[in-house]
């Protein structure tokens, strides 16, 4: 195959640049940058996904007619399955498993970027990557290499590929149970992860000022000390700081891409894996601060290693609550003047947006004030409860961000908490040994009343906490499937 879009950097192998192909990159590139930008609000996501899978459909176009293809048939065989394995996947999948969905396909973005870099590492000629031997690369008489700016490209690519690789597998497995979401802690960890950072980068330079004949060691070594790094990396964090993991990952692997894009010599894999990487940090960003935590430990790898409570534990303590029925809630929603709802992953898990949007338009026909608050790590996804209000046709203007709401609490008649835990539990605002110590949640016991629902007292949220919240005065805990429960409040109020 060889490059008829090269970038100038591959314009040293005597290729022409192609304007119509740079042309054609630039603008998927603008589809992309509007696909985020719809991408920003339930209301336009399903456009902002159009423009996204438009602007894809340029780059691909693009790139397979530019290219002197050796197989086209395989080329097409091999999107045909893909894109069959997609489409079955996305109709399958439930809202729940779309977290660990997210890690195994950020899994698979940096296991391609490792191939492709080992692709152009055997075979550099086909990638436009030989420049001849002498010391400045132009005198073409003499034997060719790969150049040395190609060698760090392929060397960075090759490692955030395959750190993104093994981080992804690991976040899978913990997302989905398959391993536990407890932290494990090797000792000295943080030593062993610096030192093999450190060897990685030694690595990258030395195989960038090899001779060839010597090259092979050093890009192999590279490519198992980031196999393992990405392991090193994410099996310390605990599961309760999964959901900045996944975002950083998604980060690492539009790097990941950027720097093959730069192999390449590809501006569409450039801007594309830019766009990735940078969005996924900014979303990195706020969720940390969503979540109190630090940017730069997540970055480093680690932080909420030392939440030996997270992931999973029992609640331990047997302490009297007061529970209530579907009548009682039904009788004190109607009284109330202003009702704000804390939905959580349990909403997400019983599907309960539906009867909930049932029972909130007949307590505003009542003429009470209704108002949903959404905290930034609610459910198992960025967005996840928005998602589902969306679906459910819950106006826009009715959902609260935490910081716009908190507030309001004090002068709420109503908490309405619906399958949300962890968010709405005051641990996290004073027990320093709590694994969300320092996540800010959701001031539920300014409330007068607070309605709880969820299926059991034994069941915990996703830190694996217990919640004083369950044993205030003013909470009535409502135990039962949470659609089950909200069904049952409209029948009473009916
Ligand atoms: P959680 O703390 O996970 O609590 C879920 C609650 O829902 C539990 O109390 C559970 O109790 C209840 N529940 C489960 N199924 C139910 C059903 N069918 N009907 C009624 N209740 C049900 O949820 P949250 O408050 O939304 O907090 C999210 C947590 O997930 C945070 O710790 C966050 O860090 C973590 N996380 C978030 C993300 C993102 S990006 N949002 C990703 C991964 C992890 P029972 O079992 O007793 O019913």
């Amino acid at each position: 195959m060889t490059v008829l879009g090269a970038t100038p950097a591959h314009a040293s192998t005597g290729e022409a640049v192609n304007p119509w192909v740079a042309l054609a990159y630039l603008l998927s590139g603008v589809f992309f940058i509007l696909a985020l930008r719809g991408l920003s609000s339930p209301a336009t996501s399903r456009t902002g996904n159009r423009y996204g899978m438009i602007g894809m459909a340029i780059a691909m176009v693009t790139t397979l007619l530019t290219h002197d293809i050796a197989n086209l048939v395989e080329i097409l065989i091999a999107i045909a399955i893909g894109a069959i394995i997609g489409l079955v996947i996305a109709r399958r999948i439930a809202m729940t498993a779309m977290p660990e969905l997210v890690a195994a396909f950020h899994s698979l973005v940096g296991l391609a970027a490792v191939l492709v870099g080992w692709a152009a590492y055997l075979n550099p000629g086909a990638f436009g990557l030989l420049v001849p031997m002498d010391t400045i690369g132009t005198d073409y008489s003499l034997p060719m290499q790969i150049g040395a700016v190609s060698k760090v490209e392929m060397g960075l690519g090759i490692a955030i590929g395959a750190i993104t690789f093994s981080g992804s597998v690991i976040a899978f497995l913990k997302l989905s149970g398959r391993m536990s979401g407890s932290p494990i802690l090797l000792p000295a960890r943080h030593v062993i992860n610096l030192g093999t950072l450190a060897a990685i980068i030694v690595l990258t330079a030395l195989f960038a000022m090899a001779a060839p004949a010597q090259t092979m060691p050093l890009i192999v070594g590279l490519t198992v000390l980031a196999f393992l790094i990405g392991f090193l990396l994410i099996i310390p964090i605990g599961g309760a700081d999964m959901p900045v993991v996944v975002s950083m990952l998604n980060s690492y692997s539009g790097w990941a891409a950027a720097a093959m894009g730069f192999t390449l010599g590809n501006t569409a894999m450039i801007i594309t894996g830019a766009l990735v990487g940078s969005s996924g940090a900014i979303l990195s960003y706020i969720m940390c601060r969503a979540m109190n935590r630090s940017f730069i430990s997540v970055i480093a790898g680690g932080f909420g290693a030392d939440d030996s409570g997270a992931g999973g534990g029992e609640a331990k303590e047997q302490r009297p609550y007061k529970q209530g029925s579907a009548q009682d809630a039904a009788f004190m929603l109607e009284q109330a003047e202003k009702v704000i709802i804390i939905p959580g992953y349990g909403m997400a898990v019983a599907q309960a947006q539906h009867a909930l949007r049932e029972m909130t338009d007949i307590l505003e026909e009542k003429g009470v004030e209704v108002k949903f608050a959404i905290h930034p790590v609610a459910g198992r996804m960025p967005g996840h409860m928005n998602v589902l209000l969306a679906e459910a046709s819950v106006d826009y203007d009715k959902v609260f961000e935490l910081e716009d709401i908190n507030s309001e609490f004090a002068q709420a008649d109503v908490a309405f908490i619906i399958g949300a835990n962890d968010v709405v539990n005051p641990a996290a605002k004073t027990d320093k040994s709590s694994p969300i110590y320092g996540m800010p949640v959701f001031d539920v016991d300014k409330a007068r009343q607070v309605f709880f629902i969820k299926r059991s007292m034994g069941g915990v949220g996703y830190a694996g906490v217990d919640n004083d919240v369950f044993y205030m005065d003013q909470t009535m805990m409502l135990l039962a499937d949470a659609k089950k429960m909200v069904e049952d409040i409209v029948k009473a109020m009916d």
